[in-house]
């Protein structure tokens, strides 16, 4: 097939292309899955001939789904990262995320005893409670930065509160995680430079590591009634504190800066599509099933995810690949995927068939934390809307530099505010 002049060069790793207007990113994707959607991105050594330094951009909804389901040909045990990370850091932090089985069906066995629909519903009070009290604490004036007055610090207090992390360690915890998933922007990690972003990680991964590793132990000495317990001290087979402390990592990034990214997403997007808000407020609980997964597909908050190919004669469609071949499976592209979506661009609270990959395709790694995801976006849009009905956001959202995550750092709001 021909490529534009466009396609022929498109640097999805490069950073400085993901800061240009969302509507242009989006018709290269666009193109892309017309065009050429296996596309090859040659990374710096490749201009010579080395192939394997650069990846296959996975940009259609079916691709993404059949490699995320195919993980003994497309595995994640060598990195979900476009870059590889060099070993040690990753032994060092890596968690079930860049694992393979047997170590990953073992260790996801284990962490997913925090996430039974048991478990969940037990938490809705308890996540009703953490609304009230971020709702009481929103600025009395009627205006505010969003994410930090409410969509960043529910996901991290309801993830905090369920692993039993006392309240002291939430703004370092919030801080340590911006540095982590947020170390390609300048805002949150000053010196840009490799070496500069490697240091801030690794710091931040160090501290947030000694902290957790020293509250599993104390769990382990002291067994109490929380998610640590569950998963150091049960009478089943457990995390060593290292494992612990590794796992939190992951949750607290996976967790926290996805969900919160939904959040300023979605009041955004209701914002600039009233008539939508409104018919989702004429009747929340008839819209909210569909309204939720749409806001999930509108936010796409993770972009992409790695995998790298097993053996030699690997197929895709009809495309062969060797050992050691990365594929990077966009996510933000599998929704808008106009072979699977009616009118994708379109934004529709009422979209009854939503097949979504914001959660990843169904496999092995399927987000653990979904129904968790579910649940706190349900009860926050609830009760900010019951609390502040005119709440809207103003301006564009300031958004974060990176193509791993869909971010915005900041976003403005206004609302009428209660006496
Ligand atoms: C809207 C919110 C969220 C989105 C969009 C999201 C998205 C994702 C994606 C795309 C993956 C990778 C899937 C794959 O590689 O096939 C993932 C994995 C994961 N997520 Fe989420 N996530 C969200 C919320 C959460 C929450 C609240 C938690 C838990 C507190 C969580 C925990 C995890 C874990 C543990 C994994 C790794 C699973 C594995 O490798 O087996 N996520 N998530």
């Amino acid at each position: 097939m021909a490529e534009s002049g466009e396609l022929l060069s498109v640097p999805l790793h490069d950073l400085s292309w993901w800061e240009r207007p969302a509507d242009e990113r989006a018709s290269v994707f666009a193109e892309l899955r017309k065009n050429s959607p296996r596309k090859f991105i040659p990374l710096d050594d490749a201009a010579h001939g080395a192939k394997r330094k650069g990846f296959w951009a996975l940009t259609t909804h079916a691709d993404i789904v059949e490699v995320s389901r195919r993980s003994d040909d497309f595995c994640s045990g060598e990195g979900t990262q476009i870059f590889d990370q060099p070993a040690a850091l990753r032994e060092y932090r890596g968690s079930i995320i860049d694992m393979d089985n047997p170590e990953h069906a073992r260790l996801r066995k284990i962490v997913s005893r925090g996430f039974t629909s048991r478990n969940l519903a037990a938490l809705r009070t308890d996540i009703e409670a953490t609304v009230t009290e971020i709702l009481d604490a929103m600025p009395a004036d009627g205006s505010c930065d969003f994410v930090s007055s409410f969509a960043a610090l529910l996901p991290l207090r309801i993830i905090d509160n369920m692993l039993g992390i006392p309240r002291e360690h939430e703004a370092f915890i919030l801080e340590a995680t911006n540095v982590i998933l947020g170390a390609s922007d300048a805002e949150y990690v000053s010196d840009q430079s490799g070496a500069g972003i490697h240091r801030a990680v690794t710091q931040a991964s160090e501290k947030l590591i000694a902290l957790l590793q020293e509250l599993a132990e104390e769990r382990v000495a002291e067994p109490r009634d929380d998610l640590i317990t569950k998963l150091v001290a049960a009478d089943d087979e457990n995390l060593t504190p290292q494992e612990m402390a590794k796992f939190f990592i992951l949750l607290v990034g996976a967790g926290n800066e996805t969900t919160r990214n939904v959040i300023s997403h979605g009041l955004h997007v209701l914002t600039q599509h009233p008539d939508q808000r409104d018919l989702w407020l004429s009747d929340y609980d008839e819209h909210k099933q569909t309204a939720i997964e749409e806001l999930l597909r509108w936010a796409s908050p993770v972009i992409h995810m790695r995998r790298t190919v097993t053996r030699d004669g690997v197929r895709l469609g009809d495309m062969e690949f060797s050992a050691g071949d990365k594929v990077v499976l966009w996510y933000n592209s599998g929704n808008r995927d106009e072979d699977v979506f009616d009118d994708p661009e379109v934004f529709d609270i009422t979209r009854d068939y939503n097949p979504h990959v914001a959660f990843g395709g169904a496999g092995a790694h399927f987000c653990l934390g979904a129904h968790l995801a579910r649940l706190e976006l349900d009860v926050a849009f609830r009760m900010l809307f019951e609390r502040f009905p005119d709440i809207h956001s103003v301006g564009e959202p300031v958004p974060l530099r990176a193509n791993f995550l869909n971010g915005i750092k900041h976003l403005s709001a206004e609302y009428t505010p209660v006496r």
